[in-house]
């Protein structure tokens, strides 16, 4: 039986004011029936960590280096979120991919990193908008799904985030069926590759909000979601949280 999650992915906002809304989470949902998660940029990993110490809710980081430790000016690794207290870490996330041009290379070898520190990798792939009009999808998907899961993945250490690029923070969110198709289809590849591919968590984000999470967490193999925009208030994610347990 895989365990729900319900992640939010605050990208860069957040100061320490919005630190509020963690404790806000707490009091909504201080014992979750599902795993919540929350990705703060990183200045605020180790404060939010602190704020969930006593509570069974997570603190991950966004994005982190392939190395351990080094001359690199401005990044982070794997060890330092893990001492700062998240327990999972986003690799390959679109914003990665197009703003910094990661390659499935990369993100393997930084999913690979988070593995050596213990961390969760939650390894997102999606397709853009002239991808799924030209009909290659599932072909993209396939390409990151090959390039950015590295070998030693377990359905423990990895989450697999189907986020197609065009419905990230546009509103605009695929069908049921077009969710359906592609959740399918990431099950169908992991558990080719993988003995435990049918344990692996596989979550759907892009414009998630309260008002369709329901429909979208009945979809056979949605196993929770990655939220943007609606995870920045307790407000907003709480009901995703409510319709996912
Ligand atoms: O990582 C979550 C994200 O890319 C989805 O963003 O704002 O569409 O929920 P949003």
């Amino acid at each position: 039986m895989r365990r729900k999650l319900a992640a939010g992915n605050w990208k860069m906002n957040g100061t320490p004011a919005e630190l509020a809304q963690l404790n806000a989470l707490i009091t909504a949902h201080p014992t979750p029936n599902v795993d919540v998660l929350i990705c703060p940029p990183s200045t605020l990993v180790a404060q939010a960590a602190d704020i969930f110490a006593a509570f069974p809710l997570a603190i991950g980081g966004q994005d982190c280096h392939t190395a351990k430790s080094g001359a690199h000016t401005g990044d982070i690794s794997a060890d330092m979120l893990a001492a700062a207290g998240a327990t999972y870490v986003l690799t390959g996330h679109s914003e990665r991919r197009t703003d910094h041009g990661e390659t499935d290379a990369v993100i393997a070898s930084k999913s690979t990193a988070a593995y050596d520190a213990n961390l969760t990798a939650i390894i997102c792939i999606g397709e853009t908008l002239d991808e799924r009009e030209g009909g290659t999808t599932l072909d993209v998907l396939d390409a990151q799904l090959a390039g950015s899961i590295p070998d030693t993945a377990t359905a423990a250490n990895t989450v697999v985030a189907y986020e197609p690029v065009w419905a990230i923070g546009t509103g605009k969110v695929p069908t049921l069926d077009q969710i359906a198709e592609v959740h399918a289809h990431i099950r169908a590849r992991l558990t080719a590759r993988f003995t435990d591919g049918d344990g692996f968590r596989i979550l759907y984000g892009g414009s998630v909000k309260g008002s369709n999470a329901a429909d979208i967490f009945a979809v056979v193999d949605v196993d929770g979601a990655l939220v943007g925009g609606a995870s920045l208030t307790a407000a907003d994610f709480s009901p995703i949280i409510t319709a996912l347990e």
